[in-house]
């Protein structure tokens, strides 16, 4: 393992100039993924000094170095995980035997699969927020989004690098490919559906990325997992940068919901006319946030009963959450689990071979730590004396994948007729009016220390710094 080498034109801790094949390509990658960036990173925001956290290496002293940078200079690098020479395979039909220091012919095809749909995610982010800078509700927001943004484009030189380093000819394709996608495009578009939508305000982006980040852990922790230890080490280091993502998401809606029950308090009225009218956000409106990222969310797992997931299991190219820490053989055949479908009308459990149900394994487990969060909020409300509770919906409402997909369930669970699903979905998803009513709220805060009337200041600085920071310089 080498120390990161500045003269280097790219940041690594994977001796890169020791393979001059893999250098020069990645050399030649890196104008292309520039040219991505300057198109479709941040909208007008290439001259900034920006406040941010570079990774030189992955020790506590080296990952998180703080300092003004212009984002195109931010020195995007690969960093893996320190490696064990000695490591073991500890799931699936393999286990016991040596992890794969590179890829096993017999799995090439699903394990470039599962790296480039990862990968996808991670530039497809960055274009769904592109906007986002303009409505800034804070130079300290404004700032977290840019870091968001700029350690998403790293993450996808951590797939890229392994696209190049192991799968020749296809994977160069591929690492192409990551660059000509498009969010939201009706002919190119990115790979996986939530991926596609709009972040079009910010409380969207506070909800992405408490959600949606949140899958990305997820899936980072399986595959953390992996037989393939390249791709372990990889995604353990991104994991360390994903924490702060999910903090960004948690702390701007908890600032959210705190400046909004301050209102009502001070106003002593739930009502949601009184309330906008104040320029708050209401908490049905958060509420039907909360339903609509959940949701969209959730079917990032995938299919409820899936043989490819029994196959990347089986195969050890994705584990469980937390594999290394749960009793049982880690390989669970003839074990079963119990899946949720619709049957006359009503939602009945249904057991199933666990090895086909580990999308839903994967995604029970995203839920119990996605409720959690939601609790830290609902402690924001008990403290100011507010009755009212959020809550995350059951997990077969507003389905689009699996057996659930395009059933019509209501937020608490019931299966219902398309007649109430239509007169009723407006007061359980955002509704037009709700939308345009965040946008109505977006506008550019970035005077050092203000913040915009509907969010709450945080209770502390990035990196400890004072509440008037200029973590953004405009120049
Ligand atoms: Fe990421
Ligand atoms: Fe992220």
């Amino acid at each position: 393992m080498s120390e990161m080498n500045y003269s280097d034109k790219i940041p690594n801790n994977v001796n890169l100039s020791e393979d001059r094949t893999l250098q020069r390509a990645l050399e030649q990658w890196q104008p292309n993924y520039l040219k991505w960036w300057s198109d479709m990173g941040p909208d007008d925001s290439q001259g900034f000094d920006v406040y941010l956290r570079t990774a030189i290496s992955v020790d506590p002293q080296g990952w998180a170095q703080f300092g003004h940078v212009k984002m195109p200079d931010y020195r995007w690098g690969i960093f893996l995980n320190p490696g064990d020479a000695e490591r073991k395979i500890h799931f699936g039909d393999h286990k016991g035997e040596k992890a794969w220091q590179d890829v096993p012919g017999e799995h090439r095809a699903n394990l470039r699969r599962i790296i480039v749909t990862q990968g996808d995610t991670e530039p497809a982010s960055v274009e769904q927020q592109r906007h986002l800078g303009l409505t800034a509700p804070s130079l300290y927001d404004l700032r977290n989004l840019f870091q968001v943004n700029v350690e998403e484009g790293r993450h996808l030189w951590a797939m890229v690098y392994l696209l190049h380093k192991h799968f020749g000819r296809d994977g160069r394709d591929e690492a192409e490919g990551l660059l000509e996608r498009r969010s939201g495009d009706a002919n190119n578009p990115r790979i996986l559906g939530a991926f596609n939508e709009a972040t079009p305000d910010w409380l969207s982006f506070f909800m992405f990325t408490y959600f949606t980040d949140r899958d990305g852990k997820y899936q980072l922790c399986a595959l953390a997992e992996s037989a393939f230890d390249p791709l372990a080490r990889t995604t353990k280091f991104m994991l360390t940068e994903e924490a702060h993502h999910m903090f960004v998401g948690e702390s701007g809606i908890s600032r959210v919901i705190q400046r909004t029950a301050q209102k009502m308090n001070e106003l002593k009225t739930d009502d949601v006319g009184k309330l906008r009218a104040a320029g708050v956000i209401d908490l049905p409106t958060l509420q039907r946030y909360i339903n609509f990222h959940f949701s969209v969310t959730i079917d990032l797992f995938g299919s409820d009963e899936s043989s490819n997931a029994a196959t990347f299991y089986s195969s050890g190219l994705k584990g469980r959450f937390e594999e290394g820490k749960r009793m049982d053989d880690h390989v669970l055949k003839g074990q079963t689990y119990k899946v949720i479908v619709a049957k006359d009308g009503q939602l009945v459990e249904k057991e199933v071979p666990m090895l086909n149900a580990l999308n839903e394994v994967l995604r029970d487990d995203y839920i119990k730590d996605s409720v959690a969060g939601v609790e830290r909020w609902n402690k924001v409300l008990d403290k100011a004396g507010i009755a009212l509770r959020l809550r995350v919906p059951h997990k077969a409402f507003h389905r689009n994948i699996g057996a659930l997909s395009g059933v019509k369930v209501s937020p608490d669970g019931r299966v219902v007729s398309e007649a109430e699903w239509n007169a009723t979905v407006g007061q359980w998803l955002p509704s037009t009016e709700d939308r345009a009513y965040i946008a109505s709220l977006m506008g550019r805060v970035v005077e050092p220390g203000k913040f915009a009337n509907w969010i709450a200041p945080p209770v502390m600085g990035i990196n400890r710094q004072l509440a008037d920071f200029e973590y953004v310089r405009f120049n």
